[in-house]
């Protein structure tokens, strides 16, 4: 007997053994089989499903499977890279719901071509889980969905904007058992009854309907039912109401987001309600009236962004209540005093954003806000009246003062040199008339010191900074030649020292040096010498200026196909000969300026393929020929062509006027910019005006200064001008009155002054709600008779001579980019845009990235509103 029980017991085992065997190697062959059906839908650039062979699909990448049943239970493809060969491409088959077990689908960041997200997806019975987050759907959501009553997650966020819809949120409500719902980006404009289908949910925690089109915000709601919820983001949806009070009766709400709205009326009180609030955001809405003195009683805040509304008034004492606080962002209001009673108490304070503001700081408040590590004090007023030895508390790794008037002497703070994390410093146009300060932190990644009166040459110091990537001493009084130490910034991407007074030959150091360099701005300075060889060979340049200096000699023939370069300019040097064969090698090239120098023969033929040119300017040189007829038949994006002052001969071609500029007929590209409600500073460039084919310039809610540039009397076919809120002054150029298709004009709220121009077109414009908030302009269709010192005051701003700057020059190549991708945007390709990005500017002032990924999204909801 003895003797036979071990061989039960391995007989026993044997058995359990085959059993486990049995169910992991045996994945049910109906599951296989849809899953194979699935692969062979997609098609996979980066082979990420190679592990799709054999018979164990439980083992394959992604699959899970129950260890009890074997069915498969879990399918996870997530792409969480997104935008690049990693994401499988293609159809979901309708065998998948084969999958009866599955409870979590996860497909999000791959790309489904534009489809519907499909109705069968609704058969999955038991899922928990369903994610299809920037999957490149379009379409309808499907009611079927709402048959997913075991679901708590639901995430359809980022796919194609505004081309998803629902059409009747009914199906939501149905979704008893959910918990975290979003839907950014899904329109709801046909789904009137969006609360009451969420308000069914009684174990909601999270939702998120980031720019939905919502419209509206139901006054009210019989009876609140989100006891569970505590996070509700609305930004971004147009939702133009004052904010209802049943919001302040979800009591277990943590994050209210609601920025991004037309919210309008005076800062609710009864947000107090909220006690459990810790964060909370309404930037960008249209709130007024004074600072709430109440919210020092939200004591559980974290984070509170009210930046860009009207408040006005100074800040209260009571927000130094706030002892959690550790975002602050007050931005773009029209706060002013002094900050030290409230804010200045603040210890746990990260994060203080109080630009574009009239406030009043000193060291003083600053003393102790120990945890400080990003400062925005840009547009207000600073005092430093601490002794030059003073240690601030903090060690910030971001400093942002521009256009801050410093007092009592407009100088470099002397603590900067003890911030020694310090990575981006923003300081232009601060008047600060100092040399250059060379106890800056070597930590420093980004800096710029661009429009102040810096004086003196670069000290040797500059070197140490060898962290920097970007560096922008543009419009200043620099002198001498470069320091040697300059090729110890190697990793620099961005180097602009425009408009000032360098001198000396161009050093082909440079080259030698920083191999990252991608933009190269030297223009408008005293350097003599010719372009050295060596700059043909920086392979990352995608911008090279050299504009208004002394060049001579001819124009390297080195460039190679390799190259990146995408704009070119060497116009007003003086160079000679003519433009060399190898300039036809940059492939990339969308800006070519050669004018104003004395360059001579024929335009090369092989110019033709460089097919990316939007503009190629030779003007002012002595160019000899016919004017080369392929220059409109292979430059397709050609918008501008100057060619004046040159001796060809082909005459036809000036008949249309003394500035020859031919645009093709591939102008529709071009024809909307909508830049608005973005952080464009600077001077709106004359050059716009040569964007002949525009109908539409949006470029309200920003910090344009200067004119508005008479060239905008050029855009012939604008049909759409909106320049409200900005900071722009003079006068209102007359040609104005010569756009005949204008039917939209908004340039409220700025600082325009005298006559309101008349005649043609603009006298149809009869609202005078249109020049609000400039209180020096006068004439009808205002009541406000024009004096004859105000429209004077205004004609004599207009004729001060507004100087070219280089972030003109780049502002209107953004806007050129921009057009084009909103263009892009408009007709949704997620996935692509890593692609066109490639094609653009952008890289060179990187950090802009988000805000312009931002402005875009926001962009391009305008625009389809309009339509
Ligand atoms: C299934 O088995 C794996 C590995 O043996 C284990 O980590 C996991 O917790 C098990 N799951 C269940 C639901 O038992
Ligand atoms: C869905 O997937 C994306 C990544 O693709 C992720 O960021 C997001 O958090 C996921 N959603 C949920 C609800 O888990
Ligand atoms: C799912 O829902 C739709 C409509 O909401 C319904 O017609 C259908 O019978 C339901 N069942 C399945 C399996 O799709
Ligand atoms: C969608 O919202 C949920 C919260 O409900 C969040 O967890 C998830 O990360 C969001 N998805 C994306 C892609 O951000
Ligand atoms: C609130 O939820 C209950 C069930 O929890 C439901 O019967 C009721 O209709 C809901 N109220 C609203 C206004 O949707
Ligand atoms: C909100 O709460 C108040 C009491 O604080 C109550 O009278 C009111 O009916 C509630 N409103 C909703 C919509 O639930
Ligand atoms: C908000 O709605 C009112 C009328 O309901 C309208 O007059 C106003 O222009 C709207 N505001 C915006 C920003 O659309
Ligand atoms: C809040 O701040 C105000 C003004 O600083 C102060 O008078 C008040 O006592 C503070 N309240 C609490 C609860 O700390
Ligand atoms: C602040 O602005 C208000 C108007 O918004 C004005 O009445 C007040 O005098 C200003 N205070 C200071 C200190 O400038
Ligand atoms: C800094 O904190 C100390 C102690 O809490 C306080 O006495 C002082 O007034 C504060 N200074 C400022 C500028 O807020
Ligand atoms: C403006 O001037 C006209 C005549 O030039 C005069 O009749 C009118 O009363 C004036 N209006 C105001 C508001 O001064």
């Amino acid at each position: 007997m003895g003797g036979r029980t071990p061989l039960l017991v391995l007989t026993f085992s044997l058995a359990v053994l085959s059993i486990k065997l049995g169910i992991s190697h045996g994945c049910r062959e109906t599951e296989r089989k849809a899953l194979i059906d699935f692969k062979r839908g997609l098609h996979d650039p980066s082979n990420r499903l190679s592990s799709w062979v054999g018979e164990d699909c439980c083992a394959w990448e992604g699959v899970g499977c129950s260890n009890i049943s074997g069915h498969v239970i879990k399918l996870d493809l997530r792409n969480s890279r997104r935008m690049d060969p990693w994401a499988l491409r293609g159809d979901i088959t309708p065998s998948l719901p084969s999958l009866q077990q599955l409870n979590r689908l996860d497909l999000s960041g791959n790309y489904f071509m534009h489809k519907p997200i499909p109705k069968f997806l609704g058969a999955f019975r038991r899922l928990t889980y369903l994610n299809l987050s920037g999957a490149g759907f379009m379409g309808r959501v499907p009611a079927q969905l709402g048959n997913l009553s075991t679901l708590q997650h639901l995430d359809l966020s980022y796919n194609c904007y505004w081309d998803d819809e629902v059409e009747n949120s009914g199906w939501i409500s149905l979704l008893t058992s959910l918990r975290h719902l979003n839907m950014t980006w899904v329109s709801f404009t046909n789904a009137a009854n969006w609360l009451q289908d969420l308000n069914a949910l009684p174990h909601v925690q999270e939702i998120e309907l980031i720019s939905c089109d919502l419209g509206t915000f139901p006054r009210s709601l019989s009876h609140v039912n989100f006891t569970s919820l505590t996070t509700l983001d609305l930004r971004g949806n147009y939702i133009n109401s004052t904010i209802p009070d049943w919001v302040f009766n979800i009591t277990s709400l943590e994050f209210l987001y609601l920025g991004g709205n037309d919210l309008h009326g005076f800062f609710p009180d009864s947000v107090t309600k909220l006690t459990s609030l810790k964060a909370l955001d309404l930037s960008g809405t249209q709130l007024s009236g004074s600072f709430p003195d109440w919210l020092g009683n939200i004591k559980n805040l974290k984070s509170l962004d009210l930046s860009s509304n009207s408040l006005c008034g100074s800040v209260p004492a009571s927000i130094g209540n706030l002892s959690l606080l550790q975002h602050l962002s007050l931005g773009s209001n029209d706060l002013n005093g002094t900050i030290s009673k409230g804010i200045g108490q603040l210890k746990s304070l990260v994060d203080l954003d109080l630009h574009e503001n009239s406030l009043s700081l000193s060291e003083d408040d600053l003393a102790n806000l120990s945890s400080l590590e990003y400062l925005d004090i840009s547009y207000n007023f600073i005092e430093l009246n601490k002794s030059d030895d003073w240690i601030p508390p903090f060690q910030l790794q971001s400093l942002s003062m521009d256009f801050c008037q410093i007092g009592p002497t407009p100088q470099f703070p002397q603590w900067l040199r003890t911030q020694t994390t310090l990575r981006q410093l923003q300081l232009s146009s601060a008047g600060i008339k100092d040399m250059f300060f060379d106890r800056l932190p070597s930590s420093l990644e980004y800096l710029d010191l661009s429009y102040n009166s810096l004086h003196g040459s670069l000290p040797a110091s500059l070197g140490n900074l060898s962290m920097l990537r970007s560096l922008d001493l543009g419009s200043n009084n620099l002198n001498g030649m470069f320091p040697e130490s300059i090729k110890r910034l190697k990793g620099l991407r961005d180097l602009d020292l425009y408009n000032n007074s360098f001198s000396g030959n161009l050093s082909p150091r440079i080259t030698n040096t920083m191999p990252s360099l991608q933009w190269f701005d030297l223009s408008m300075n005293n350097m003599s010498g010719e372009i050295p060889f060596s700059y043909c060979q920086l392979r990352n340049l995608e911008g090279l200026q050299l504009y208004e200096n002394n060049l001579s000699r001819v124009i390297p023939n080195c460039w190679k196909t390799s190259s990146n370069l995408l704009l070119l300019d060497l116009s007003s040097n003086k160079l000679v000969g003519g433009v060399p064969d190898s300039l036809c090698n940059l492939q990339m090239l969308e800006s070519l300026h050669l004018s104003h120098n004395n360059l001579s023969g024929q335009i090369p033929h092989c110019l033709k393929s460089c097919t990316e040119l939007a503009t190629l300017d030779l003007g002012h040189n002595n160019f000899i020929g016919n004017i080369p007829t392929w220059i409109g038949e292979s430059l397709l994006y050609l918008k501008t062509l100057s060619l004046r002052s040159n001796a060809f001969t082909d005459m036809w071609l000036f008949i249309k006027g003394s500035e020859l500029e031919y645009t093709t007929r591939q102008l529709s590209m071009d024809t909307l910019i909508d830049l608005s409600n973005n952080y464009l500073s600077g001077n709106i460039p004359e050059e716009l005006g040569n964007l002949h084919g525009l109908r539409s310039l949006n470029l309200s809610k920003n910090y344009l200064i200067g004119q508005i540039p008479w060239s905008i009397g050029r855009m012939k076919q604008l049909e759409v001008l909106d320049l409200s809120r900005n900071n722009l002054s003079g006068a209102i150029p007359s040609d104005l009155a010569a756009l005949n298709f204008l039917n939209h004009l908004n340039l409220s709220y700025n600082n325009l002054s005298g006559r309101i121009p008349n005649g043609n077109q603009l006298q149809t414009f009869t609202d005078s709600s249109i020049y609000a908030g400039n209180p020096n302009l006068c004439g009808p269709p205002l009541t406000k008779n024009c004096t004859l010192n105000i429209a004077k005051a205004g004609e004599e701003e207009q004729n001060e001579d507004s100087s070219k700057s280089r972030m003109e020059t780049l502002w209107l190549y953004t806007s050129i980019t921009l057009g084009f991708i909103i263009g892009f945007w408009a007709i949704c390709g997620s996935l692509l845009l890593q692609q066109t990005w490639r094609t653009s500017y952008f890289r060179a002032i990187d950090n802009m990235f988000d805000k312009l990924y931002v402005m875009m999204v926001v962009t391009v909801a305008k625009y389809k509103r309009k339509l």
